[in-house]
């Protein structure tokens, strides 16, 4: 197949919503329309019984929230498909906002009784900064949840989405009837079985048409007919660009446990989701079709099994085709690497592969070459803008707990933080290490994978920090600058590149230095003009 056949088959997207949405079911159903399942229950009891194959943690077992971002690709309709899992727990939502910078598109899932949750709020909003096509699925329609006109509204104000239905449901819950597909203007209809294909549709191409009736009954045919008459009136016509443009939101409803209106969402999907994008390097736009291979680490995921104490990078390939055994350029450290055992990743395995293309995501083995945000390219410096680091919530002192074991515990720590676990601030003061994390339940990851996977133990201590602050000294005045480090040098540190921050104990003190020092910056991302 030609190299721009390949790139244009390509549909590169991830999932979002709030946990226990239904993410992780979708996910599953849309596997079992490539073929990539044979069964429902595939995803969840795979996970159960053997890590390796979704590449998830220990721990994610135990506490059963999706805890790992994993890549799961299938083929249909003649696409190659990659869906990019994200973990929806709220202390993993910097793992996640760094799995959107890998996405062309996102589909969100909401609950259709919850509505609009606060982590799909905060995971939207992300995704419309960056303008990345949505799809909105409502999902538990057959459960009793909000009207769908309320939910459309609620949709539309908390997330700020315009949106327009692309198909409708017939009643909820109890009483769901079946899904008119406003878009290919047939009905589906429910039957409560969950089955691997669509349950049969029938074309009703004119709504007063009385076959309508016969298939839902007389009440339920006049109720869709007002509803979709309003709807008509009062959403946008479906417009693709638009879509794309990140400025108008098609909805579809279904239950995903049902496989219910899901063939029509992976339908409607297949036909306008964007192939690979372009995207923005520091020095230029690079495009897709571009001869030249380059990408991206936008995550890095440990090896769990003991055996293989290696890592694997995940690289979005942006340009050109990835090549097995060729010389790539790490552009930060300036060397030249060789990877012979490129992965790709299907539904249940990954396997090595000789060539990849834009859009799909390579796993390449790593003994601690690469962090996240590092750019691979066929020779040319290129950087890859985006991947930022935010200010953490939560800050602990972390001490060595076994004096024997000072090597390893500093070893894992490094490496943790080059996956982005959390992040590493050390006091220029003293050298005391303070790990900053998104979230409480962080700490416990990093105590238990130091642990597990580098046999060290750590504690932690407290440590009060408001805000961590990256100091830009671009244009400050020196006699500024010298004054700010000697008075505050009790609160400076440097993160993990060497960049200068500011740990801010209270709003206030913050707010005086800033005051007292009006030509120093002060961000709360690590990333600035
Ligand atoms: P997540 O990945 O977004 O966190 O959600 P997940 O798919 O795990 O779904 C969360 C719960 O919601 C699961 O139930 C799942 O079965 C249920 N669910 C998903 N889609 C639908 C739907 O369309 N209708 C209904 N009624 N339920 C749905 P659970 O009891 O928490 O887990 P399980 O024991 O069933 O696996």
């Amino acid at each position: 197949m030609k190299f721009t056949d390949e790139i244009a088959r390509r549909r590169t997207f991830g999932i979002v919503s709030h946990p226990d949405a239904g993410k992780t079911t979708l996910t599953e159903k849309l596997l079992l329309y490539g073929g990539a399942i044979q069964e429902a229950g595939a995803v969840k009891s795979n996970k159960i019984k053997k890590g390796a194959a979704s590449d998830f943690m220990e721990i994610e077992r135990q506490r059963g929230i999706s805890v790992a971002t994993s890549v799961l690709a299938f083929e249909y309709d003649g696409k190659k498909i990659n869906i990019l899992d994200t973990p929806g727990h709220k202390d993993f939502a910097e793992d996640t906002f760094r799995t959107l910078t890998a996405v062309d598109s996102v589909i969100v899932v909401i609950d259709v009784a919850k509505g609009v949750e606060e982590q799909t709020e905060k995971l939207v909003k992300v995704c419309r900064m960056r303008q990345i096509p949505i799809i909105v699925f409502v999902n538990k329609m057959d459960r009793e949840g909000k009207d769908a006109f309320d939910l459309l509204d609620e949709i539309e104000q908390k997330l700020e989405l315009r949106v327009t239905p692309l198909s409708f449901p017939i009643g909820m819950g109890y009483d769901l009837k079946g899904i008119y597909n406003i878009h290919r203007k047939n009905v589906n209809l429910f039957t409560g079985a969950s089955s691997k294909d669509i349950h049969s549709t029938t074309a009703i191409s004119d709504l007063n048409d009385e076959k309508l009736n016969q298939l839902i009954g007389d009440p339920a045919a006049e109720t869709l007919r007002e509803e979709l008459e309003l709807a008509t009136g009062i959403y946008p016509e479906f417009n693709r660009q638009e879509y794309l443009d990140g400025e108008l939101q098609p909805v579809f409803f279904g239950s995903a446990l049902h496989n219910f209106g899901v063939k029509e969402l992976l339908d409607g999907f297949i036909e306008i989701a964007p192939a690979p994008r372009a995207k923005n390097a520091e020095e230029r736009l690079v495009k897709p079709n571009e001869k030249d291979f380059s990408g991206f680490v936008f995550k890095i995921h440990a090896n769990m099994d003991p055996r293989h104490r290696d890592r694997l990078a995940f690289i979005k390939i942006v340009s050109g085709t990835f090549e097995r055994n060729k010389a790539y350029k790490h552009v930060r450290l300036d060397k030249n690497l060789k990877f012979s055992s490129p992965n790709a990743f299907f539904a249940e395995k990954k396997e090595i592969v000789d060539e990849s293309f834009p859009g799909d995501i390579v796993g390449l083995h790593d003994t601690g070459n690469f962090k996240i945000g590092d750019t691979l390219t066929s020779g040319e410096e290129l950087h890859y803008k985006g991947i930022p680091s935010f200010s953490p919530e939560h800050f602990r002192y972390i001490n060595n707990a076994d004096p024997m074991k000072s090597k390893q515990l500093a070893k894992g720590i490094d490496q943790l933080m080059d996956e982005g676990v959390a992040q590493l601030f050390t006091l220029e003061l003293n050298g005391r290490k303070v790990i900053g994390t998104v979230g409480a339940l962080q700490f416990e990851v990093i105590q238990y994978r130091l642990e597990h996977e580098y046999g060290a133990t750590c504690s932690y201590e407290n440590l009060n920090v408001h805000k961590a602050c990256w100091v830009d000294g671009s244009v400050a005045k020196p006699e500024e600058m010298t004054d700010f480090k000697r008075v505050k040098s009790k609160f400076l540190c440097k993160d993990k590149r060497g960049q200068l921050v500011f740990l801010a104990d209270s709003s206030f003190s913050l707010q005086m230095t800033q005051q007292k020092y009006p030509s120093i910056k002060f961000h709360f991302i690590s990333e600035f003009e």
